[in-house]
């Protein structure tokens, strides 16, 4: 196989590159040193613009400290910093690069006030980016920020309707913009996953159909078969992807990777997290529905993801008031709240093994938490900032002219958990992302005695097919 003609350079934001993307993770999982380094090496690197990290404000006491009680001044604070931060991560990944491949920045749709800091940080980095890609929701807005700002846009999309539905309400005024299209496989890929409720989490659809049927759209709108589709999720090595090679019916395409990346020398994640995940097993990663995003994600299923499963399992209905089936009045730290009988077993022995506080959740059950947990989720609501449009944990929602959400305490505060895997290196009472190809790490003999490559290393073996 002649992978140097296989894997020739493409077209992307405007310059010929390697078709290979390091995907950008959030927070700080992907950052300017890394991203340089990919695309110094040929390739793209995509810096994660969500709440970046400010050079030397990477400790997690600065991170965490803001000086006002109220939320409100505290987002307001939190969207000065990730401005500053997504800027100086631009540039540091500008200046690893050295006009080497392309750097992009990857946004969260779903961030809080997204819009204010994309521009914030756009407006400050002329030259630097040149292209921005964004999942998670459907960022209908991205075209027309990114064209004013001169760069190029690359939805993230897992199903040819939510490209159908952003090309029709939006990007088709703004196409000369459009840079790519991220297909990322809702099955395989680590972090959110964009499977849609029609989509059975256990049944995983074969990538190339929906590709096929991505592209075949893309043409029926006038899109150009030399646009790229970034395809990522599941990628280990290219040797299993030689079908998507010069294959009529897909047109250009790149390939993206995020899992693999993580271990490398200049990733930004802690020792201790490189260092798990060489000993990921099959079987070890998961979809969950967790996350206060509302989104599905796939991550290890350590002991963090073991308790919030658990805590879903202490969970029962409830009346607020009594009822020929509620009776049973029980006394909780949210008011008084009645129970069917036959739940009354199952509560005396969660109450035995220490879960005494019943919380309330939106879907008019009571989940059974320690009085420490308790505390822990009235501590992590009261310290939010914010950091995302609407938030299914805390209830906080960008949007005062809604209603206000009403808090799950089945979720968790996604960037304070992230946070401690990214700057502490808590791999067990934390989320941890990864895609479901992360058990290769311990079978794949390049890792083998604990090698952790430079980035340049990993691309000349993903080079070799390898
Ligand atoms: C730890 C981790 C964090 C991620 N965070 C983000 C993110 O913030 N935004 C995003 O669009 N994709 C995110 N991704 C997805 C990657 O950019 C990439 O598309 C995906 O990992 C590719 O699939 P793979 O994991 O099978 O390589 C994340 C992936 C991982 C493993
Ligand atoms: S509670 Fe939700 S919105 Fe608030 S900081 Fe945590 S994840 Fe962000």
């Amino acid at each position: 196989m002649n992978w140097e003609e296989l894997l020739k350079p493409i077209l992307i934001s405007g310059k010929e590159v390697l078709p290979l993307i390091e995907g950008g993770k959030g927070i700080a999982a992907t950052d300017g040193m890394c991203s340089g380094a990919w695309a110094a090496a040929g390739g793209v690197g995509t810096f994660s613009g969500v709440n970046a990290h400010i050079p030397g404000m990477e400790d997690l006491a600065l991170l965490t400290s803001y000086p006002s009680k109220v939320r409100i001044k505290r987002h307001a604070e939190m969207i000065e910093r990730a401005i500053k931060g997504g800027i100086a991560q631009a540039r540091i990944a500008y200046e690893t690069a050295c006009h080497q491949g392309r750097i992009h920045m990857n946004v969260l749709w779903e961030m809080g006030d997204m819009e204010e800091i994309l521009n914030g940080i756009l407006s400050k980095v002329k030259g630097m980016i040149h292209g921005v890609t964004s999942g998670a929701g459907l960022p209908f807005r991205l075209a027309e920020i990114c064209a004013k700002h001169n760069v190029k846009y690359y939805p993230i999309v897992s199903s040819t309707r939510a490209f159908n539905i952003l090309w029709r309400r939006a990007y088709h005024r703004l196409s000369e913009w459009l840079g790519g299209v991220v297909y990322e496989d809702p099955w395989l890929a680590g972090g959110h996953n964009g499977l849609s409720t029609d989509e059975d989490e256990t049944k995983r659809e074969a990538p190339k159909p929906r590709l096929k049927s991505l592209r075949a759209y893309m043409r029926s709108v006038g899109i150009s078969d030399r646009l790229p589709i970034f395809i990522a999720g599941g990628i280990w090595c290219l040797s299993e992807w030689t079908d998507c090679f010069d294959n009529p019916d897909l047109g250009t395409v790149a390939f993206q990777f995020g899992t693999r990346p993580l271990l490398t020398q200049e990733s930004p994640i802690p020792l201790s997290w490189k260092k798990k995940l060489l000993t990921i097993k099959k079987g070890d990663v998961a979809l969950n529905r967790f996350s206060p995003t509302g989104f599905p994600s796939s991550a290890v299923q350590n002991a963090f993801l073991k308790d919030l499963q658990a805590r879903l399992e202490r969970q029962i209905p409830f009346s607020r008031a009594a009822t020929p089936l509620y009776v049973l009045p029980l006394k909780g730290k949210m008011g008084t709240f009645f129970l069917r009988p036959e739940d009354e077993l199952r509560i005396q022995a969660w109450e035995k093994a220490g879960f005494s506080v019943p919380l309330e959740t939106p879907s008019e059950t009571l989940v059974f938490v320690t009085p420490a947990q308790y505390e822990e989720i009235k501590e992590d609501c009261a310290l939010c900032v914010g950091c995302l449009s609407s938030c299914r944990f805390s209830g906080w929602n960008c949007d005062t002219t809604e209603p206000a959400l009403a808090p799950d305490p089945r979720s968790f505060c996604i960037q304070k958990s992230l946070q401690a895997i990214v700057i502490q290196g808590e791999t067990e009472q934390a989320i941890m992302f990864c895609g479901h190809e992360g058990y290769r790490f311990a079978q794949d003999p390049f890792y083998a005695n604990g090698f952790i490559p430079t980035v340049k290393e990993l691309v000349g073996r993903i080079r070799q097919g390898l």
